[in-house]
């Protein structure tokens, strides 16, 4: 029922509410606790706008019934998701990856003689993060050595997706990035910083969402996943239906990076946790 209140925006009732928070939940498993009505109500209020409805509970029928109600759901995923990411996020996780994580599997696989380095970042926002991990590859010369090295970058938004494509960076994006690898693997684009082809080739994208069991079916035999800062929007069915599409994703062996605040601790027992450093790391059993 609606709701207008004094200044005429729409308001969101509890009814619109619950239903608005179980069809992004069916979606993205993205789960919105009671608190974050108000939240949801600030952020989807543009959408409604942008489709001349006056009340959420229109939107909430446009969405189940309007035959563009495709384009919309993406359109609600896209404005509801938490974006923020950066180069060279967590350094310390990095060192683990760098300096623990991929000089293991060269050793291991070079005794195998499998030159193949497979990487999925699968919650990678506007692609920061795989190319991060691209640039770090590049500097071990993996790729003068004979490897052939790729790196999957995810997300369920397409539209950061087609940022993470054009890898054209503000200078806030590139805040802990090392002077020497901008200078390095950047060129300049008027305000913004251009990545150079050489990173950019070692990094595809495609559009997969955790919670889609054939989407995330099409990625086998990874060495290394990274699913970071993103189980902490997930409810813990969500994180257990994401992290188990991950688990099937790895090869044996295999190592799961999550973000700092984030742990597989009452999710599964399937991983193995290993210190690095001062990290931790889930390596597949
Ligand atoms: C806060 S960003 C984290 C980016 C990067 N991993 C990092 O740590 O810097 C979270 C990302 O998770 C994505 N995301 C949310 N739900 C998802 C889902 N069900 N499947 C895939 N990606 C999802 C969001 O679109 C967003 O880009």
């Amino acid at each position: 029922m609606l709701t207008l209140g004094i200044d005429s925006s729409p308001k969101l009732s509890f009814q619109a509410f619950n239903a608005l928070r179980d069809i992004i939940y069916a979606r993205s498993g993205i789960f919105f606790t009671d608190n974050k009505r108000y939240l949801l109500e600030t952020r989807l209020s543009r959408r409604l706008e942008q489709r001349s409805l006056k009340t959420f509970e229109d939107y909430v029928l446009f969405l189940s019934h309007d035959t563009g109600r495709e384009n919309e759901l993406n359109e609600l995923i896209n404005t509801i998701v938490i974006n923020e990411t950066s180069f060279f996020r967590d350094q310390m996780q990095l060192d683990a990856f760098g300096n623990g994580v991929v000089p293991g599997i060269i050793d291991r696989k070079s005794k195998e003689g499998d030159r193949s380095l497979k990487i999925w970042c699968s919650a990678c926002s506007t692609g920061e993060e795989p190319f991060t991990l691209a640039i770090m590859l590049l500097e071990k010369g993996l790729h003068l050595k004979g490897w052939s090295v790729d790196i999957l970058g995810s997300d369920v938004s397409a539209v950061v997706l087609k940022t993470a494509e054009s890898a054209v960076y503000e200078k806030y994006s590139l805040r802990n990035m090392p002077e020497p690898y901008l200078r390095k693997y950047f060129s300049d684009a008027g305000d913004a910083y251009r990545l150079n082809r050489t990173v950019h080739d070692l990094v595809r994208f495609k559009r997969i969402n955790l919670m889609d069991s054939l989407q995330t079916r099409q990625n086998r035999g990874m060495d290394v996943v990274f699913c970071r800062n993103v189980l902490i929007y997930f409810d813990d069915a969500s994180k257990r239906k994401a992290i188990g599409h991950l688990y099937d994703s790895l090869a044996r062996g295999g190592y799961l990076f999550l973000g700092f605040s984030e742990t597989l601790h009452n999710i599964t027992r399937l991983f193995r946790p290993v210190s690095f450093e001062r990290s931790v790391v889930y390596q597949k059993i």
